[in-house]
């Protein structure tokens, strides 16, 4: 197989209990959810979440028709599913960002909330989502920001080593990166995306004010200063919208999801449904599709 950079691994994990249900996070999902409203367009046909994760916000994205969730953790996928449910809507993918098994130019929009954080070789990722966008998609990304305050403090006070300032990304945990601003956006930019807003979200993200004021009352005041995003970018998270610079065509496929299919190892397309599985007609591979997941991980055996 094609060797990929290494992926984080959420395989069995109880990420979406520990971290939100009872991490204490109740701000920050809710100041997601403002900026979301204010960056989704209206409405659209054909969606891809990356790294979707157990489908916290999928529900937020109501005004896309159908929705591709993918992820490369089947548990998590299998928490979404439990959550949504089956249905023409969703559609449930497991599949590394870096080997996007869909054609090319084919959704109207992408997000990729709290997912890039996990990327080794940013740009790589980025580019595969654009080159499954159409001319004219939105994209939303959410990244880590280097650039915040907590960190330019620490740093000049001496309590961190690596500079804020400077555009390469930090890992500060294994498999955990921030990035510079202005590095995602140079890539942005080089990869034929055009950034049409930019909010900052998480400015309270402090354990004191959390404890005295009330998650609704500090995700409203974040909502209030979120567009100055378009000023100056020094939260811990910051929302992107950017969009394919071309003019938009009216090319996607949206009615059979499977004929969009493309092989992640050798790219053909398009593969052949076997019901329980894909044949891909180029190399041979056979894509599992298993309670209710279509499996792009490894082939079949
Ligand atoms: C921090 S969670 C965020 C989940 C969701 N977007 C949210 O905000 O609740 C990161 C997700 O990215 C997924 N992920 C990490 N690396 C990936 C990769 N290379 N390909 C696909 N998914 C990946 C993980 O499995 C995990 O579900």
């Amino acid at each position: 197989m094609t060797k990929s950079p290494p992926v984080c691994d959420y395989e069995g994990s109880d990420y979406q209990t520990t971290f939100w249900d009872q991490g204490g996070r109740a701000y920050e999902d809710q100041a997601e959810a403002i900026a979301l409203r204010r960056i989704l367009p209206d409405s659209g046909h054909l969606l891809l979440e990356l790294g979707a994760g157990a489908g916290r916000n999928t529900p937020r994205y109501a005004g896309y028709e159908q929705i591709v969730l993918l992820d490369y953790s089947r548990t998590q996928l299998a928490q979404a599913r439990a959550r949504l449910g089956d249905s023409a809507r969703y559609i449930y993918v497991a599949a590394d960002i870096y080997k996007i098994p869909f054609v090319d130019s084919l959704f109207d929009g992408a997000t990729m909330i709290r997912a890039l954080h996990h990327m080794a070789d940013a740009p790589k990722a980025l580019a595969q989502v654009r080159r499954v966008l159409a001319p004219g998609a939105n994209f939303i990304l959410e990244f880590a920001n280097k650039l915040n305050l907590k960190a330019i403090l620490r740093y000049w006070l001496r309590k961190q080593t690596w500079s804020p300032f400077t555009l390469e990304p930090v890992e500060f945990v294994a498999l955990n990166f921030d990035f510079h601003p202005r590095a995602i956006r140079q890539w942005l930019v080089k990869l034929g995306f055009s950034i049409e807003k930019t909010l900052t979200v998480s400015h309270f993200r402090m354990g004191l004010l959390k404890r005295i004021l009330p998650a609704s009352l500090l995700a409203a005041m974040d909502g209030l200063v979120q567009p100055t995003g378009s000023l100056w970018q020094l939260t811990p998270s910051v929302f992107v919208k950017a969009i394919v610079a071309q003019v938009a065509q009216d090319n996607i496929l949206r009615h059979n999801i499977i004929e969009c299919f493309q092989c992640p190892e050798c790219t053909t397309h398009p593969l052949t449904d076997r019901g329980d599985h894909l044949d891909c007609p180029g190399c041979g591979r056979r894509w599992a599709f298993r309670d209710g997941i279509y499996d792009f991980r490894e082939p079949l055996a």
